[in-house]
């Protein structure tokens, strides 16, 4: 059953808590048929406050079903960000190898300590659920990993390494990242550090996680590490390494000062990986929280705040430039698509009216268009309303530039730092831009040349954009492509 939310701003088809504050999702792992999401959440308002972990799990990452809250704060703090794992082989003890635990490690952050002056406060836990994360135990020996005497120490992402044989935690300390090791989730052992002179250092770090994927036959590893500040749009971002992990130390195959960005756009932070995904299916799957620490605390909504983006799929492939991170949104997302209309090749000089001639009338929107911007200056799809305002994705062929321009699409003035236009590097080969993008009422993600380069932004529109045009300046030949009007998911509230 589609339920199709009253509130202007509520995300259709993307996953919201159904009341008060998220931000990051956490403990993202497959079990049994179900993917399981948690998220960072305060029941007690619609603002950032002491930590929760709401619960949702879903068969597709498309519909979703709430639970109740899976973590409360205890006599050790609240409950900041971490991962989930199942511990297929009993190696904590804590279940059965016929049912095995679900183990939850995650961030105490101990207001007392904090306010006691001390530099102690973050520590990692642990909790455990037999019975596929319905109901909750904390690990009676918390803390786990206890804290040096570093304020930000934060973010546990465990999970089974093959070349350590073992568990292996990635945390965020402050600019760097630490890996431990431990044979039963139990006991943990510091394994090395790294990238404290390495790319972005325009905040703190936080939220990091560590991955294998294959690429021309050979096995690297993903370290994604988001950023706050210090994004290329300003505000938070999630930057990204590519490298080796000999089951110790991660070591980039980069120069130190390479920066990658996993998405240019303003809007997708703290975003990690499922874990436990199964062989047979093979893929990484992505989730981030579809806001910024700027102004994360004022967007305009009610009831609730913040959504996340759309599940992706990450993958490395060979550039030209070199290997880089790809993303895409998953296939179970085609499920919504309400009909499929194709686009003919045609030439494009001033505005094509893409809404009337496609009958695209709807705020819940997929475009998969195939571009050739060799004769033309700029490129712009303008998404807009009966009320004046708009928002625009483009592309800018001189400067080599994707853009997204939020100036005017709405409500911006809740905070001087979110109206704007967002730019990121996009160089093409022969002029050729596919443009794939997910609008729902309140966000637009951009896939421009199979995921090479993404941009996720949110805005609040005072009505519906449910007009898109394509204006060329000088000629965009549009070639061969398709459009989707989208339908609601379930479980976006
Ligand atoms: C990232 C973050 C994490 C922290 C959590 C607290 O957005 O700051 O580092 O664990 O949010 O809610």
């Amino acid at each position: 059953v589609n339920k199709v939310t009253t509130e202007q701003h509520r995300p259709q088809f993307h996953f919201t808590p159904p009341s008060k504050w998220m931000n990051d999702p956490n403990g993202m792992v497959y079990h049994k048929g179900e993917y399981h999401l948690f998220y960072q959440h305060h029941p007690g308002s619609t603002t950032w406050g002491p930590m929760h972990w709401g619960h949702a799990v879903s068969k597709d990452m498309v519909n979703w079903e709430h639970l109740p809250i899976a973590l409360y704060p205890d006599e050790l703090g609240t409950i900041f960000s971490g991962s989930a794992v199942v511990d297929v082989n009993n190696t904590s003890g804590l279940g059965t190898k016929e049912n095995p635990a679900m183990v939850a490690i995650y961030t105490y952050h101990s207001e007392k300590l904090e306010k006691a002056g001390r530099n102690d406060f973050q520590t990692q836990g642990m909790a455990y659920s037999l019975d596929n994360g319905r109901t909750w135990k904390k690990y009676e020996q918390n803390p786990v990993v206890k804290n040096p005497g570093i304020r930000d120490f934060r973010d546990p992402k465990v999970s089974w390494n093959e070349k350590a044989g073992q568990w292996v935690m990635t945390l965020a300390v402050l600019d760097h990242i630490e890996f431990y090791g431990s044979k039963n989730l139990k006991d943990w052992t510091k394994l090395s550090e790294f990238g404290k002179t390495a790319a972005a250092h325009g905040g703190v770090w936080e939220c990091p996680d560590l991955f294998p994927l294959t690429v021309n036959g050979q096995l690297k590893y993903v370290l994604l590490v988001s950023l706050n500040p210090g994004g290329p749009n300003k505000g938070s971002a999630t930057q990204y390494f590519i490298g080796d992990f000999d089951g110790k130390t991660f070591k980039s195959d980069n120069p130190l000062e390479t920066t990658f960005w996993l998405d240019y756009g303003t809007d997708n932070y703290a975003g990690v990986t499922w874990d436990n995904v199964p062989k047979s299916d093979g893929r990484r799957l992505f989730l981030g929280w579809m806001s910024n620490w700027l102004y994360a605390n004022e967007v305009p909504t009610a009831s609730w705040r913040s959504a996340t983006t759309v599940p992706r799929e990450l993958t490395l492939r060979q550039t030209s430039e070199g290997v880089r991170l790809f993303s895409a949104p998953v296939k179970e997302l085609q499920k919504l698509r309400a009909g499929t209309t194709f686009v003919k090749a045609q030439e494009v000089s001033g505005t094509l009216d893409l809404s009337n001639r496609y009958n695209l009338n709807s705020p819940l929107l997929e475009l998969d268009l195939n571009l050739d911007v060799a004769q033309a200056q700029n490129v712009v799809l303008r998404f807009s309303n009966n009320k004046g305002e708009h928002l625009e994705v483009g592309y800018n062929p001189a400067q080599k530039e994707l853009f997204i321009d939020r100036t005017k699409a709405g409500k911006t003035d809740f905070k001087d730092t979110f109206p704007g236009r967002h730019t990121a590097p996009l160089t093409l080969e022969n002029g050729k831009l596919r443009l794939h993008l997910l609008l729902d009422v309140a966000s637009i993600e951009v896939f421009a040349n199979e995921g090479k380069t993404v941009m996720t932004d949110i805005f609040f529109p005072n009505e519906d954009f449910t007009k898109v045009e394509l204006v060329s300046t000088g000629t965009t030949r549009l070639l061969d492509s398709k459009v989707y009007k989208l339908k609601p998911a379930s479980g976006s509230e």
